[in-house]
């Protein structure tokens, strides 16, 4: 296809700094394919970012898991935009179905932090998703057309520099896959809907990569699916090997 692969490795709370030394030296020693084929993307918990990206070298890249909406002030906890450029990282994931789910964060709050990430430059895997009530009541397409509705209206400001994951959250942790045809179907909608509410032209270039118990041996099928341009992996990322494999789907 005329778009790049992308595999997104987000470790969520897991890790320490010898376990993610560990990790990270043996995915950049591993046989990767070149840049041009696919950009590849760690994400460490916050207080690692520093540490990993000082250890991935010039391969592979780093995203935050999350930052707030605002610059800078009292709000206790968070992490800025500016913050994650200031370190030299150019990724954030938002909208992350934990974030949505765990920790209660609303649409208003993840598109203002989306336009405020996006506003200093930062590239944003924007994650979308429905829960299992909702696909078993037929809601998916509906749930999915109200997340990316809140990416209208201004909040995009380039959208070269989104990637949309698509993470059914039941299949998330779970070990439950979409199936390849589950995931191409929602994949469709979603290129329809960049087409219909943005341009064919961002429709076209848009890397929408799938997440939910993604493993090296499902991998495969997976990334034949037409519209599938890639993986944000959870479990299977903090084993080198998995994520190694799972990267050269690319091939
Ligand atoms: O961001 C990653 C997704 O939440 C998938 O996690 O591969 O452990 O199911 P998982």
């Amino acid at each position: 296809g005329s778009r790049k692969f992308f595999v997104g490795g987000n470790f969520k709370c897991n890790g320490n700094k010898s376990s993610l030394q560990t990790l990270i030296e043996s995915i950049i020693k591993s046989t990767l394919p070149a840049s041009e084929i696919v950009d590849i993307v760690v994400s460490p918990p916050s207080i690692y970012l520093e540490y990993v990206n000082q250890l991935v070298g010039q391969r592979v890249q780093v995203a935050a898991q999350n930052c707030y909406s605002e610059t800078k002030g009292a709000y206790t906890g968070e992490i800025s935009a500016e913050m994650i450029v200031d370190i030299g990282l150019k990724w954030v994931i938002l909208g992350h179905s934990e974030r949505r789910n765990l920790f209660k964060e609303s649409n208003q709050l993840i598109a203002k932090k989306t336009q405020h990430a996006l506003s200093q430059g930062l590239s944003v895997i924007f994650c979308i998703g429905e829960l299992l009530e909702q696909r078993e009541t037929n809601k998916t397409e509906q749930v999915l057309d109200e997340q990316l509705g809140f990416l209208l209206n201004g909040v995009v400001s380039d959208w070269s520099k989104v990637v949309i994951a698509y993470e059914p959250v039941w299949a998330i942790g779970t070990g439950k896959t979409a199936s390849p045809q589950q995931a191409q179907d929602a994949h469709a909608f979603i290129r329809k809907w960049l087409s219909e509410k943005v341009s064919k032209e961002v429709a076209n270039a848009t890397r929408i990569l799938y997440g939910g118990s993604v493993t090296a041996t499902n991998s495969a099928e997976l990334s034949k699916q037409l519209d599938v341009d890639g993986f944000l992996v959870g479990g299977a990322s903090l084993v080198a090997s998995d994520f190694v494999t799972i990267i050269n789907t690319a091939n």
